[in-house]
């Protein structure tokens, strides 16, 4: 993945269908305010966004089914979201096989059940793709490389025979579309509720872009390291709110020791981010939200997402770290960049201060973000995009 997928120079080779999904995001959220209340579901934007730009990446397609531009996704995008996170929601689930694996054919808490249903959901759309995509290729109906899974197929191995098997190829997809999808979403979604109870903090990020941009056209990638207050609002969320407490578990294949601690052979490592983000040690006043306490140090410059010195929790780190930093930032910066210069927002008339109450079971916020938003640059920008 790091050296065919996610390298700068593959990164540059898929930037327009990035800007494509920023540009549909766009249009999508403005179409949703002039045909409706003016009331919009963040967090549906915000997930999708990041289901169709990896939908994208990953096929050259933004919807699999019946989405449209004016409406958004269809039931087939919805069903295959819905299945993603009940994947992503079982990571921590607790099966005593894990510890009894004599147990594990009773599946005593019907996990397997679940997910392999949730597999099955989430195949349905990837394979057929996969393996009409494997045909052509076969058969040199197709000869250009386009999106991810054009690359997995291509890749040869020293006798220049395919690397990867269907079925190889076929995981590995599933695994990047599982990865893809929660961290974003949620942090996105984190910040905007924590601006919009602190309208202050909008205003300072909306000034950061309008002073970059104008209003007279919108953020391109080339401009995301020029933000500092935004990069500030999108680490504090990742500081105070990750998408769940712990990280992925681990096991250690040796004997260790990190920092005072030794590790034994064979242990289980759950890292538990919020202890790291919320450390009264490290951070004053550790449960507000404060961009600006990231600021502080060289002026901001050189900011980024990632973790300095592991004071937070964002990408992990080493062999098994994230290895979509670079692609990560660029959704996530676009997705909440382009939603806050585009738009104004405020808390709808029912709910005027958010509530920023977690899920009893993980992190993630209880209640979906719904604002009142309004397009706060000309018109004639929003249509272009048509
Ligand atoms: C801002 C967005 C993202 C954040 C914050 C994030 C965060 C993380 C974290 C914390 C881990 C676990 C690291 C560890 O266990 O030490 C991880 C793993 C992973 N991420 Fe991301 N991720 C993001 C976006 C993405 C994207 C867009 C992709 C798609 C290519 C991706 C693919 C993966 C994969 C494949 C792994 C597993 C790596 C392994 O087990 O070796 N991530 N990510």
């Amino acid at each position: 993945m790091v050296e065919e997928l996610l390298s700068p120079k593959r990164h540059q080779w898929m930037q327009d269908k990035r800007v494509e999904e920023s540009d549909n995001l766009v249009r999508y959220v403005y179409n949703q305010i002039k045909n409706g209340s003016g009331l919009v579901d963040l967090r549906r934007v915000t997930k999708h966004y990041v289901g169709n730009v990896m939908r994208r990446l990953l096929f050259n397609k933004r919807y699999f089914g019946n989405g449209s531009e004016d409406c958004g996704p269809g039931a087939e995008e919805l069903e295959y979201v819905d299945a993603l996170f009940l994947v992503v929601g079982h990571l921590f689930a607790f099966p005593i096989s894990d510890y009894l694996p004599w147990l594990w054919w009773l599946d005593l808490e019907g996990h397997n059940k679940i997910l392999k249903e949730a597999t099955n959901t989430i195949r349905k759309y990837h394979d057929p793709i996969i393996e009409e995509r494997i045909h052509q290729w076969k058969h040199g109906t197709r000869t250009h490389e386009e999106d991810w899974l054009d690359i997995l197929i291509s890749l040869k191995d020293a006798n220049k025979n395919p690397l990867l098997t269907m079925e190889e190829i076929k995981s590995l997809i599933l695994e990047i579309a599982i990865g893809t999808l929660d961290n974003p979403y949620n942090n996105v979604e984190w910040v905007l509720s924590e601006i919009l109870n602190q309208q202050e903090i909008l205003q300072k990020a909306t000034e950061e872009l309008d002073n970059i941009l104008g209003r007279e056209r919108l953020l391109q990638e080339s401009e995301i390291s020029k933000l500092k207050y935004a990069m500030a609002c999108l680490r504090e969320g990742f500081r105070l709110h990750p998408i769940i407490d712990f990280n992925a578990p681990h096991v250690s294949m040796k004997d260790t020791i990190v920092a005072d601690y030794f590790i034994p052979k064979g242990s289980h490592i759950l890292i538990r981010r919020q202890g790291i983000g919320h450390n009264p040690r490290v951070w004053e006043e550790p449960l507000k939200f404060k961009p600006e306490r990231h600021l502080s140090k060289n002026n901001g410059c050189d900011l980024t997402l990632a973790e300095q010195n592991f004071e937070l929790f964002t990408f992990g780190a080493g062999r098994r770290g994230c290895p979509a930093i670079t692609l990560g930032t660029t959704v996530i910066v676009m997705l909440f960049a382009r939603l806050i210069h585009g738009f104004t927002w405020i808390p709808p008339p029912n709910e005027p201060i958010i509530n920023l109450s977690e899920l009893e079971s993980n992190t993630m916020k209880a209640k979906p973000l719904i604002a009142l938003g309004k397009p706060r640059l000309p018109a004639k920008l929003y249509h272009q995009l048509d």
